[in-house]
């Protein structure tokens, strides 16, 4: 959780520098033309090297689980799971911001695990679980993360907060002990370029403190 950038070594779920070392913006766009998917016939997250055919650049049919809720589209294979969340199917709390894999507003959970919905196609997260900054505010009932956030007057501008509370939901499911310096850990992936840092050391206090039952 600073502008150092610094490796997730310990941190809960997948490390989103080895992520994006397998799955970067530039592997998604030469993955355009072998991922076998509905249109093709295949069942969705049914992946299969040995049966990957050319698809696009036309549409093709989407389907996702996010947020609980089955959805459908169509979009073409060259299509982050960003855009198709955002531009899509109008689920906007994930942020496009430097749309690199950088900075981490566009985080959400694939499965529980968080990762840089911009460096992937949504065409690969058929068949997984999607969660954005919206499942923590289900049926109305605000998450413990982002409400203490909001308590800590934990953001500025607000575009990175989506991503953290997201990524620090992530890491308190996956170790509701963990401690401070085990949460900055998991969220080295993220970056606030308002600089309320400090804030937020007050908000992972008090939810530390706090312990924390695993949600979402
Ligand atoms: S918008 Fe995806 S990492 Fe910055
Ligand atoms: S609150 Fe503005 S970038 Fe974090």
């Amino acid at each position: 959780m600073d502008d150092t950038q610094g490796r997730n070594k310990n941190g809960p779920g997948l490390s989103r520098r080895d992520f994006l070392k397998g799955s970067g913006a530039s592997a998604a766009a030469t993955a355009l033309a072998q991922v076998p998917l509905a249109a093709a016939g295949a069942a969705p997250g049914a992946l299969d090297d040995d049966k990957a055919v050319a698809m696009g650049p036309a549409a093709v049919k989407l389907q996702l689980q996010v947020n609980g809720a089955a959805v459908t589209t169509s979009v073409e294979p060259r299509v982050t799971l960003l855009d198709a969340l955002r531009n899509y199917l109008d689920v906007t709390g994930c942020k496009r911001v430097c749309d690199r894999g950088s900075c981490g507003a566009c985080t959400v959970l694939l499965d529980g695990k968080p990762i840089y919905s911009c460096t992937m196609l949504a065409l690969e997260a058929q068949g997984k679980t999607v969660q954005t900054a919206e499942a923590l505010n289900a049926d109305g009932k605000l998450d413990a993360v982002p409400a203490a956030f909001a308590q800590f007057d934990a953001q500025q501008c607000g575009f990175c907060t989506p991503g953290f509370v997201v990524a620090l939901r992530a890491a308190l499911n996956q170790n509701p002990k963990a401690t401070p310096a085990q949460i900055e850990e998991a969220l080295a992936g993220n970056i606030c370029r308002c600089g309320t840092y400090e804030q937020m050391r007050h908000a992972i206090a008090a939810l530390c403190t706090g312990g924390q039952k695993k949600e979402g």
